[in-house]
């Protein structure tokens, strides 16, 4: 029978959760205040401990630091902003009274199964060695600890947030993901939304009903209904527009979409899987993103680190992109020269490994011996001339260059010589959210200027 801790200074209130827990068949103790149950029990032994925010003597929240079980907070509707601070300091969920009682059942018999899958991969984890992810080379500790990670998160139905820059293989690790879960049977549904226009995709998410907007000729079933029982992976969760963030909202708190123009909403088992190369609490502290949605969304979070901080795995990713790029072009079987291995360890690869790609494909297509030398991986380490790829600054390391740093100055720099069409591409990122970034650092398209694009 699971153990669960009640804390809660109201007697009536904790009497009747006491009650109804019982009645689920929760072995249920009780305490008034976080000092009670210090004093009181062995906080351990807890699987879940409910608490109140409010209680006198201290908040709830100094419950979280005390025991290893996961703790829930009760907090009123008045203040989710504190609800949200919680799950900042390590609340595994918040529940708003006055909550219905299946609420709080359904909640809580959530938490105790993902703990219970979590315990469940944890033991034989530490033990083994570390699996690579099938596709993904690397060796370093900060990639097997990635590894790790993936696989243990594959057994959860956890939302996944997935953090890197621009080509470090955020998709990859989402299919990683899938393909490691006991959904793998289904199609992973992708979606970029970075790629759909802002005003259709509500829609191509959600679905829509017939004549819900001009145009709406028929109706139609979304991305997310497609991915019942599969898993959903959004690419660029950053660029999803408030009011379809409010609908996914609420996909992770009921489970439930609703079509654009229905009233009537549809129960759904999806798996979310989400990434970005935003910073998305500067995106929530800019108002760009709901900050409820970023605490529902960054349960599990997973950070690919950049291809310049991988140390030798980035000869080893190099070497193995070249072997995969000579059997698909079919040329023989080519090596890098002493210095193109030494050009590729000390450039900072700020397009990480899809650059890293592209320039290997470049050399092995104009390689006329059977070494690559450094000439031909266009690799620029001294200066700021663009050959294929945007290289780094000269004289201010990459590392200590921001990517919105990196951004302006590309673009004040190339904007005279390159349309929006070249400059996205050359950043990585769709034209939409170029436009987007230059209204956020002011450094709006020149209007003089002819657009060829
Ligand atoms: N560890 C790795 N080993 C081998 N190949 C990799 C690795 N990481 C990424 N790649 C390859 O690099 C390319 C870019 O990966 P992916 O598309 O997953 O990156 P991304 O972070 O989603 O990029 P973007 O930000 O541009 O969308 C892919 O071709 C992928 O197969
Ligand atoms: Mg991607």
């Amino acid at each position: 029978m699971n153990q669960v801790l009640v804390v809660e200074d109201e007697a009536v209130i904790r009497s009747a959760l006491k009650r109804l827990l019982e009645r689920h068949k929760y072995q249920v103790s009780e305490a008034g205040s976080v000092k009670e149950s210090l004093e009181k029990y062995d906080l351990d032994k807890f699987d879940v401990v409910i608490s109140d925010l409010r209680l006198p003597g201290a908040p709830g929240t100094d419950i979280i630091k005390a025991t290893k079980a996961p703790v829930l907070i009760m907090t009123s509707y008045s203040s989710i902003r504190s609800a949200i601070d919680s799950m900042k300091m390590g609340a595994v969920d918040y529940i708003a009274k006055p909550f219905e009682h299946n609420e709080i059942i359904e909640t809580l018999s959530k938490i105790i199964r993902e703990r219970a899958t979590l315990d469940k991969k944890e033991k034989p984890d530490s033990e083994e060695p570390q699996q690579p992810i099938h596709g993904m080379i690397g060796s370093c500790p900060q990639m097997m600890e990635l590894f790790r990670r993936i696989r243990k998160v594959a057994q959860t139905n956890s939302t996944v947030l997935i953090n890197g820059e621009s080509g470090t293989g955020k998709e990859l690790v989402a299919r990683a993901i899938h393909n490691l879960s006991d959904r793998k049977d289904q199609e992973m549904i992708s979606v970029n939304c970075a790629a759909i226009p802002e005003n259709l995709i509500e829609s191509e998410l959600f679905g829509h009903e017939k004549d819900a907007f001009t145009g709406a000729t028929a109706t139609r079933t979304g991305l997310v209904e497609a991915a019942n029982r599969s898993t959903l992976f959004l690419d660029e969760i950053g660029e999803l527009p408030l009011e379809a963030q409010a609908r996914l909202l609420r996909l992770l708190q009921e489970n439930e979409i609703r079509k654009v123009g229905s009233v009537q909403s549809k129960k759904v088992d999806v798996r979310l899987v989400v990434a970005t190369h935003r910073d998305l609490k500067q995106l929530v502290a800019d108002g760009y993103f709901r900050e409820d949605l970023y605490y529902r969304i960054n349960v599990m979070a997973l950070l690919i680190p950049p291809l310049r901080e991988r140390g030798n795995d980035i000869l080893e990713v190099a070497d193995a992109i070249l072997q995969k790029t000579c059997l698909r072009l079919k040329t023989s079987m080519l090596n890098f020269n002493d210095s193109a291995s030494h050009a590729i360890a000390k450039y900072a690869w700020p397009g990480n490994v899809r650059e890293l790609e592209n320039a290997i494909e470049r050399a092995v297509v104009l390689a006329e011996k059977n070494n690559i030398g450094e000439e031909l991986l266009a690799i620029d380490l001294e200066s700021t001339k663009i050959a294929e790829s945007p290289a780094p600054i000269p004289n201010e390391p990459a590392e200590e260059l921001s990517l919105e740093d990196y951004f302006q100055r590309f673009v004040l720099e190339h904007q005279d010589v390159m349309n929006e069409t070249q400059l996205a591409k050359k950043l990585g990122i769709s034209r939409k959210c170029l436009w987007e970034r230059r209204q956020r650092f002011g450094i709006p398209r020149k209007s003089n200027k002819k657009q060829i694009a």
